[in-house]
């Protein structure tokens, strides 16, 4: 669907400052039919390559290479994707249903047309019950669902989301991410920017790790999820005097004379032989989730 290619932006603020490099050669590809997230940290420069990929910056160096199906020049290619921005605008005294209809509008749909869409996704967005109301009445939440719902009005084949689920509360992220992954199955090529590992980790296909302007990573997430080989167990015990022989991070010593100790995977049979033999109870024992700094942190030290 897109490949991007060897691409560097340089900002050059003001003559007296040093030009500042947002993209450092960055290349990655979103093949026809997946579902890509784009990860990295505040000033990574995710909405600097979205900008390059909707054409609202040039590159200084590279290219983008958007596969024929999508059209063969930039207007027919951006009819076809469906865009969210960081911080969309949204006009306060339009109803939501006038703000579809203008936003479908542009993309010369038929009345009717938008009507069948706004049918067919609105209940899934939830917010078909607004849609009579001004958007200045609406809660955060609710602008995102039409924000989102907004990108899709047009039907369009890739559709990229600037940061989708930021700011929402855990079940609107929760029903957001199904929409997502509803729209991917409806056969649409997807990708979303994100900071959280775990909402990319739960619905993409493949993940693009940028770090300060550098790419780090663009492969499947469960190899991605694969490189933080140090796997570790928290293990939880009740009982005096025990102290694993294998190698461990006390964590936290708690009431009830409770310890919780961290150990590497390859430890874990020892360690629970251990427990049962000292006769203290066990009373957990957790997989620790790589978290993203520590998928950072392993990719980095590579
Ligand atoms: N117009 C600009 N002029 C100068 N510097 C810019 C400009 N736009 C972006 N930058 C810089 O480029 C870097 C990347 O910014 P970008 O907005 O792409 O990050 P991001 O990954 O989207 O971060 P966030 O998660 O905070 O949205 C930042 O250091 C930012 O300050
Ligand atoms: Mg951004």
């Amino acid at each position: 669907m897109l490949k991007f290619k060897e691409i560097t932006k340089i900002f050059k603020t003001d003559l007296t400052s040093q030009p500042f490099v947002a993209l450092d050669n960055v290349s990655f590809e979103i093949p026809t039919g997946s579902m890509v997230g784009f990860l990295g940290a505040n000033g990574a420069g995710k909405t600097t390559s979205i900008k390059i990929i909707m054409d609202f910056i040039r590159a200084d160096q590279g290219a983008l290479e958007f596969s024929s199906e999508l059209g063969k020049n930039k207007n027919d290619i951006l009819k076809k994707i469906g865009f969210l921005p960081e911080r969309p605008y949204f006009y306060p005294n339009l109803t939501g249903h006038e703000f579809l209809h203008f936003l479908g509008g542009l993309s010369e749909l038929k009345k009717s047309q938008i009507d069948q869409n706004i049918l067919k996704w609105a209940p899934r967005f939830k917010i078909d019950h607004a849609l009579n109301r001004q958007l200045k009445t609406y809660s955060k939440g609710m602008l995102q669902r039409i924000g989102f719902l907004s990108t899709i009005i047009h039907d369009p084949e890739f559709i990229i989301l600037d940061e989708p689920l930021s700011g929402l509360d855990p079940i609107g992220r929760k029903e957001l991410k199904d929409v997502i992954v509803d729209v991917h199955k409806s056969g649409k090529t997807v990708f979303f920017s994100s900071h959280i590992v775990s909402d990319i980790e739960e619905i993409c296909d493949r993940v693009i790790f940028l770090q300060t302007g550098k790419m780090v990573y663009d492969g499947g997430v469960q190899s991605l999820l694969n490189t933080h080989e140090q796997k570790d167990y928290l293990v939880k015990v009740q009982g005096y005097g025990f102290t694993p022989s294998v190698k461990h991070q006390e964590y936290t010593r708690l009431a009830g004379n409770i310890t919780t100790f961290k150990i590497n995977q390859q430890d874990r049979e020892v360690l629970l032989a251990e427990v049962l033999n000292k006769k203290v109870e066990l009373i957990g024992l957790e997989f620790i989730k790589p978290s993203l700094e520590e998928i950072f942190y392993n990719i980095r030290s590579k």
